[in-house]
């Protein structure tokens, strides 16, 4: 992989006119905005798009440029009872962007106050998933779409009936590509997070020594608290209780029939523990029986889901230059039908090696500004991927090829169908340019 595209200002250019422009944002998620008039701001680059929740409960989304000249007409979030209203000159605009008052407007030239040219901006906004995301391209594909599979199988998870129990962001000094990949392998799993022996059984069975059904019970739970602690909330805290609950469970002497055992004794308890308060969960044994009970889905360029029993954690990267990245974390759980969380600020962006830092992410961000910084050494030209193990780089670093070359969507959505999966173990693909 050439190092260049990690921090060449040109390359970077060329993502923010050729791959930005045409991809599924997510813009906020849908408790940020739970009743009608609530809005959030969404920042990107130089552009700045209001998300607004409207009378039945959609979602519609505006460029935040006054018409008049042009003030960004929002800050941040908020509710707007009767509208938006300038706070420059108070021309004044209804939730559908229509505009609604031009204050001393018979002292306007004619020419400058046609009708259709004094409405907001509008951009393209869809749900999916418990998020809004916009596009500002007119001619994408629906979000769902240009998410596949990862759409079908987060579905089948339920991830929208998932809220927000945590909320972290980090600026980063590295570009947003270095850190989405530090996310996206499992090769670095032994060194980077010794804690988490995840290279298959967490119980190791000593050589010449029999299965142990109590110390797999108690290595599976051990693995899952580490899980919960490290990352707040990845495995939330109820499946810890869950697990725990089921300590005395006796297992047979058979290591693979008591892995089955005890994955399916765990999935029915965490499926009953959810049922009984009354939150949406789906049947995962099914989910295990399909396939998709991988921990990580990508949904090209820039969000991801790790749905994990009865929560899930969920990434969003935005660059804010070549070499900075502002990424962010949620923790999402299952609550009873109807409890909605209250709506909270948007977290304050910690530095990578801020001590606040759950352990887990804390160990992926101490790689990565010493990644970056080391990608300038005149000695490196490219990175070295595994072709088995870290394939998933280069599938993702083409298919942004693919924006950058203008690839119409007939051709892109084959490759969005290759990266929009769990990314661990992939190898390299082709993708079909
Ligand atoms: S810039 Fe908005 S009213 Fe003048
Ligand atoms: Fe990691």
């Amino acid at each position: 992989m050439p190092k260049e595209r990690y921090f060449d200002p040109d390359f970077y250019q060329l993502e923010v006119d050729l791959l930005w422009p045409r991809v599924w944002q997510m813009a906020c998620r849908l408790e940020e905005i739970p009743r009608p008039n609530d809005f959030v701001e969404y920042e990107f680059l130089d552009q700045s798009v209001v998300v607004v929740r409207t009378e039945d409960l959609g979602v519609r989304a505006f460029q935040n440029a006054c018409r008049h000249r042009g003030v960004q007409f929002v800050k941040g979030r908020g509710t707007c009872e009767d509208g938006f209203k300038c706070p420059f000159h108070g021309w004044c605009y209804g939730l559908d962007g229509k505009n609604t008052t031009v204050p001393r407007r018979k002292s306007f030239s004619e020419h400058n106050m046609e009708p259709d040219e004094l409405d907001l901006v509008p951009v393209r906004c869809e749900t999916w998933g418990g998020c809004a995301w916009i596009n500002f391209d007119v001619d994408a594909p629906p979000v769902r779409q240009c998410f596949e599979p990862a759409a079908t199988i987060l579905d089948a998870w339920r991830v929208e009936s998932m809220r927000t129990e945590q909320w972290y962001a980090a600026r980063l000094p590295v570009n947003w590509k270095l850190a989405i990949e530090a996310f996206v392998e499992m090769y670095h799993v032994l060194v980077t997070h010794p804690q988490l022996d995840i290279t298959g059984m967490r119980y190791t069975m000593r050589p010449g020594e029999p299965f142990d059904p109590t110390a797999f019970i108690e290595a599976e739970i051990e693995y899952l608290r580490v899980m919960c602690e490290g990352m707040d909330g990845m495995v939330h805290a109820n499946d810890v209780t869950v697990a725990e609950g089921l300590r005395a469970m006796v297992l047979p002497n058979d290591p693979a029939e008591a892995v089955s055992i005890w994955n399916r004794a765990l999935n029915d308890a965490v499926i009953s523990f959810n049922r009984d308060r009354h939150a949406d969960i789906p049947d995962i044994n099914e989910l295990d029986a399909q396939g998709w009970n991988d921990t990580f889905y990508q949904c090209f360029p820039h969000y991801f889901v790790l749905p994990m029993y009865s929560g899930a954690s969920s990434y969003r990267f935005r660059p804010l230059g070549p070499e900075e990245t502002l990424m962010e974390i949620w923790s999402l759980a299952r609550l009873p039908q109807g409890e909605e969380p209250s709506p909270r600020a948007a977290p304050e962006a910690w530095p990578p090696n801020d001590s606040r830092w759950p352990p887990i992410p804390a160990q992926d961000f101490s790689n990565l500004p010493r990644q970056q910084k080391g990608l300038h050494a005149k000695g490196f030209e490219y990175m070295r991927l595994n072709e088995r193990l870290e394939g998933h780089i280069s599938n993702l670093q083409r298919t942004i090829d693919g924006f950058l070359a203008g690839l119409p969507y007939e051709q892109l959505l084959p490759a969005l169908e290759k990266v929009n999966v769990a990314p661990f173990d992939k190898p390299i693909l082709d993708l079909g340019f």
